[in-house]
């Protein structure tokens, strides 16, 4: 929730100008650093968490780790009994384990898992891995009698469900790249009720992203109990588990808060005469992670162009890529608000034209080394950041329950930028 309190940016209760001021001045004073920075709240974490299981009770949670994957917020998360982590390579299972997440709370899903992978995830023993081709089962079902295992496999389906949103983020339509098909669905089966080497213990879909409606879920886990009566045909023993993936949307535009406006209750409700004695799962990510996160950025310059000004700051899409990549919109805020508006193309330094964070953005005027706030830049934000124009990973700030603040990733040196380079 973002306010103003006398023209000063207030963020969940916290005046930002000030603690703004006060994280520029340790980063200069501990890393001599003085660029931008993430800022993350650990009460806005916890009571997202919380939220989500007293809306969806009785339902356990894989928090998708590709979201948000700091270690700092992961040991948090992992501290939540009814968490689980849901990882997509080798690096967010290093990252899953060495946060605390139990191996038994892992869930590994994505198109193309390498043989590596699937070596760790048998190593680990983690819950499940999540399937999506026959090729990877049969790789999965090679290894796992090549080291004398049982792998535990869940069945990601393809629903063919439209859901509305950004043509980059929909998952769960037949021409997309994701889940089995209802042939390989089938073939899977009998792979599995044939070999010694694979468990079947779940049934997995996951739509799409940024989802207000409960009807697509409702939709799809009628589709997976149709599918697990086609299940109990070829398999004897019951499933553990029905994950109906993540995607629970955030509305960007909305400063008043992170107002909740999904049904979560018809949803359960819906879910509960669908399924009886098996566990429903979830994979939220950016739901929990969108609102905690939140990019403090100054202007550097600004520059006159017809009908409009140019402000150029010190964050690039190498920071936060949401905007360019599916012109995505997140609220830009100044720290201090003038009473004169203006209108602004707010652009980073890299050397790209797309690299452009707003187009004809009304803001209240500003003027050079001001500080202003990208909010919900929590998801998909820094966990997509990259060294493109060579340009250091920024640090990351967790601001504490209690107030106090602490860094979570320290600046990237240029030294440690080019290190694992040979000349
Ligand atoms: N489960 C699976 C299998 C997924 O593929 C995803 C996200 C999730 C869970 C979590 O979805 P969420 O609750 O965060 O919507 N980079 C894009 C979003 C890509 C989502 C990919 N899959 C963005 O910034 O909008």
């Amino acid at each position: 929730m973002f306010t103003y309190n006398h023209d000063n940016l207030v963020w969940h209760g916290v005046a930002l100008p000030e603690l703004t001021r006060s994280i520029a001045d340790k980063l200069l004073r501990e890393y001599q650093y003085s660029g931008h920075f993430w800022l993350y709240s650990e009460q806005l974490l916890n009571e997202r968490l919380k939220l989500l299981e007293q809306q969806l009770p009785g339902c356990g949670f894989y928090y998708s780790v590709k979201s948000q994957s700091n270690l700092a917020l992961l040991a948090q998360i992992a501290a939540h009994k009814r968490f689980g982590a849901d990882v997509v390579s080798g690096g967010e299972l290093y990252r899953a384990l060495k946060a605390g997440f139990e191996p038994g709370k892992i869930v590994f899903a994505g198109v193309g898992k390498s043989e590596a992978e699937i070596q760790s995830a048998l190593d680990f023993q983690i819950r499940s891995l999540h399937v999506e081709s026959i090729s990877e089962l049969k790789d999965i079902a090679r290894i796992a009698s090549a080291k004398g295992v049982v792998a535990s496999v869940t069945l990601r389906l393809n629903p063919d469900v439209e859901v509305d949103t950004h043509r980059h983020i929909t998952t769960g339509k037949e021409e997309n790249k994701f889940g089995l098909s209802e042939n390989d669905f089938q073939l899977s089966l009998k792979l599995i009720a044939s070999s010694a080497n694979l468990k079947l213990v779940g049934l997995q879909a996951h739509i799409g992203s940024q989802i207000f409606d409960s009807a697509p879920y409702i939709e799809t886990a009628n589709f997976l109990s149709e599918k697990y009566a086609a299940v109990r045909q070829v398999i004897s023993y019951p499933l553990e588990y029905i994950s109906l993936g993540g995607g629970f949307g955030v509305k960007y535009e909305n400063l008043e808060g992170d107002a909740v406006n999904f049904d979560f209750a018809g949803l359960v409700e819906a879910i509960r005469k669908i399924f009886s004695d098996i566990e429903i799962h979830f994979e939220p990510g950016r739901f929990i992670s969108a609102p905690l996160g939140i990019l403090l950025t100054r202007v550097r310059h600004l520059k006159e162009r017809t009908g409009k000004t140019i402000a150029i700051i010190d964050a690039a899409m190498n920071d936060l890529i949401r905007p360019m990549l599916y012109e995505a919109y997140h609220p830009i805020l100044p720290l201090v608000r003038r009473a004169a508006q203006h209108t602004y193309d707010v652009v980073g330094p890299v050397c790209e034209s797309t690299d452009t964070f707003a187009t004809k953005r009304r803001l209240s005027e500003l003027a050079e080394n001001d500080w202003l706030a990208v909010g919900y830049a929590g998801a998909y934000g820094s966990c997509m950041s990259s060294n493109f124009n060579s340009r250091p990973l920024i640090p990351e700030i967790m601001l504490e329950a209690s107030g106090t603040v602490r860094v979570i990733r320290k600046p990237q040196t240029l030294e440690q930028m080019v290190s694992l380079e040979l000349t």
